[in-house]
Order: C-alpha cells, then sequence, then structure tokens
C-alpha cells in the first residue's frame, strides 16, 4: 500500500495503538449513545443476541434515526427469534417496508428460521455468524464484538472514515480498504471488543464526522496523524462513481370506489414478494415497455416519481384508469385496497410516494 501521490500511511504501534483504543473507551464510558439495542458501557447485563443481529441488519446501509422506530415495531411484535421465525413472511416484509434495500428483509426471515430451526442461539464466532443468510463479514464482526465480547474488527463506514484520518490514509476508497482493514486491527483491543466497536461507530457519527470533524474536542486528537497533518477534512479520498444509469416506466393506478388495486410481486426480483402498483416491467438493465396490463381507459396522470436504486435512479410516470371494472382484481391476481388505509399496505418507498404523488393530482 504506496503511493506515489501521497505521503505513506503512518502507522501506530505498540503504546500508541493501546492509548487510542484507551482513550476511545475512557470517551465512550462517558459519552455512549443510548440505543435501544445497546448495553450500557459498565452495564452487568449481558447484550441480547437476537437484539443485536436485528439491530446490525437494519442498520447496513442505513441511519440510526431511520432505523429506530423500526427496530422498537418489531422488537414489540416479535420479541425474540423464535417469534420472527414463526412469522408469515407478508407480515415481515410488510413491517419492514420503508426501511429499504428488501432482500434484507427476505434474509432476515431465512436467518431467524435458521437459528431457530437450530435450537435457538446464535452463533458466536465471525466464522459462523457469516454463514447465516445476510450477514457480510462487517456484520458478522460486528455481532461477533457486541453480542459475545469476541475481539473483531468491524468496518463500517464510519470506522472507515475514523481510521483514514487517524493513520492518515490518503490513497482512494475501494482500493484503502485492506490497509484500512489493517489499521482497524492494529487499534483494536483483546478486551471489551463490544464497546470498542460502538465507541467507534459513535465517534464517527457524532464527532469524527464526514465534513467538518470536531478534532478540538476528539479524544483522539493527540495521536490523529490526519489532524496533525491538517487533512483530516479530506480523508476519506473516494473514487470517482460511475453515473447510475437511469431508467424510466410506468406504474399503474387503477382504481374503483375508493379502492385502488395492488398487486404482489413476484418472488424473485427487485423489492420481491412486496405489495406494489402494477408495473410495465421496468428493470434495473431494461425501461419498461409502456403496455398496461388490461385494456381500458388509460389516461397519464401527470404524477410521477423519481427513486434512487443501488444501481439506477428511475423515472416512473404513473397512468390511471378510474372507475375500472371489479373483474380487474382477478385478472391481474390482485386486491383491492382502501386508499384511504393505504399506510398500512406495507408499500415500499417508490410505491408510497407514487401513492402519494396520485394523491395530490386532481
Ligand atoms: N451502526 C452500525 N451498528 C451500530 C451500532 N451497534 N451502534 C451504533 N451505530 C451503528
Ligand atoms: Fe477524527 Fe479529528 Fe479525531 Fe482525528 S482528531 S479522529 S480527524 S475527529
Amino acid at each position: 500500500m504506496t503511493s506515489s501521490l501521497h505521503k505513506k500511511p503512518a502507522t501506530h504501534t505498540g503504546a500508541g495503538a493501546s492509548r487510542i483504543a484507551h482513550d476511545l473507551l475512557r470517551w465512550y464510558d462517558a459519552n455512549a449513545r443510548t440505543l435501544p439495542w445497546r448495553v450500557p458501557p459498565g452495564s452487568n447485563e449481558a447484550p441480547d443476541p437476537y437484539r443485536v443481529w436485528l439491530s446490525e441488519i437494519m442498520l447496513q446501509q442505513t441511519t440510526v434515526a431511520a432505523v429506530r422506530p423500526y427496530f422498537d415495531g418489531f422488537t414489540a411484535r416479535w420479541p425474540d427469534v423464535a417469534a420472527l421465525a414463526a412469522a408469515p413472511e407478508a407480515d415481515v416484509l410488510a413491517a419492514w417496508a420503508g426501511l429499504g434495500y428488501y432482500a434484507r428483509a427476505r434474509n432476515l426471515i431465512a436467518c431467524a428460521r435458521m437459528v431457530a430451526g437450530a435450537g435457538g442461539s446464535f452463533p458466536e464466532t465471525e466464522e459462523r455468524l457469516r454463514a447465516l443468510p445476510g450477514v457480510g463479514a462487517y456484520t458478522a464482526a460486528a455481532i461477533a464484538a457486541i453480542a459475545f465480547g469476541q475481539r473483531a474488527v468491524a468496518v463500517d463506514a464510519n470506522v472507515e472514515r475514523v481510521v483514514s484520518r487517524l493513520f492518515a490514509i490518503a490513497d482512494p476508497l475501494p482500493a484503502s480498504r485492506p490497509a484500512i482493514r489493517e489499521a482497524a486491527d492494529s487499534i483494536t483491543p483483546d478486551a471489551r471488543a463490544g464497546d470498542f466497536a460502538q465507541a467507534m461507530m459513535d465517534l464517527g457519527s457524532s464527532v469524527c464526522t464526514s465534513r467538518e470533524p470536531k478534532c478540538l474536542i476528539c479524544p483522539l486528537q493527540g495521536d490523529c496523524i490526519g489532524h496533525g497533518r491538517g487533512i483530516a477534512a479530506s480523508l476519506p479520498v473516494k473514487a470517482a462513481k460511475k453515473p447510475k444509469p437511469q431508467r424510466s416506466g410506468t406504474a399503474y393506478w387503477i382504481e374503483r370506489d375508493g379502492h385502488v388495486l395492488l398487486v404482489r410481486r413476484p418472488a424473485k426480483g427487485m423489492l420481491a414478494g412486496m405489495r406494489a402498483l402494477p408495473d410495465d416491467g421496468w428493470a434495473a438493465r431494461r425501461d419498461g415497455d409502456g403496455v398496461p396490463p388490461a385494456d381500458g381507459g388509460w389516461r397519464d396522470s401527470g404524477a410521477s416519481v423519481r427513486h434512487v436504486f443501488t444501481h439506477f435512479v428511475l423515472d416512473m410516470r404513473i397512468s390511471a384508469m378510474r372507475d375500472a371494472p371489479p373483474a380487474m382484481a382477478e385478472r391481474l391476481d390482485g386486491e383491492w385496497w382502501a386508499i384511504d388505509r393505504l399506510d398500512d399496505a406495507g408499500l415500499p418507498t417508490l410505491f408510497a410516494n407514487a401513492a402519494r404523488a396520485m394523491s395530490k393530482c386532481e
């Protein structure tokens, strides 16, 4: 990991590395956020692996603020892994609606059923956690550390930012990932693994923030090479991203007597298994064909929504049919849903926004 453009990353060894862990943990003892899945530092209580796992899956690509109400809702309704494993898949998908990245919800169910089927205890090692559906390298390390106190190096975007600054790693992401991981490993202590992992996350979200790191109040300032060199705010450097492809498509608003026709999406593919408006077959790699799902008096509603997916941006027009015949439900294998109760349908955000756009036109 050397670069001709940048100074070589400096290193923290021995005493420096253990001082960083010590100072960070002392900061955490006084400043840990109170979070519903977290056991506060110094508590004698053991963390509940089910809650740790559920929170880590929800927090993948999603902020703490967005996750909180979903976490509370899920744990109130399904207080342990056996309860979640026994829940109908449609209920779990509907409860997940709005959180995004729906493959996580399907993996969540698969994982709950696997763990419940094997006796109800989560595995305790990183390696065996990784074998669970939806649990990648980061999540396995986070659960091993937080739920089971195992020394593990959990590197998420927050930790990437803190570590690249602490060590002044100036090569661009993603190529710098192995160096960042190695550096994170070098400061990870053997004791208080869970607190250390969460302290890094908290420092990254409240002090070592992406645009203006608050170095003046940072417990690690004295050991921070990026700060010392005056380049902290510019790190981590990110390789330029390719623009996302632009797709277009149409959704169909089929209305009758205060109800709209909803369908269930196929079990495979985008937004699999979720309730939705019928559409014209748009996908990540192709535009919709613009062919309505049935003959009838269609009209362009003028409403449209833009939605940013991981791999593409979708502009979706909405075409409408009012006073649709009742037989539409059988024809499209859908269900009539009361428009004033659409909030309960568990629509993913794209279609919830489409419904909102329709409520604003005429
Ligand atoms: N982000 C991911 N996991 C987290 C955790 N356990 N606490 C705070 N933020 C997180
Ligand atoms: Fe981040 Fe500044 Fe602290 Fe370094 S000193 S870890 S850049 S907040």
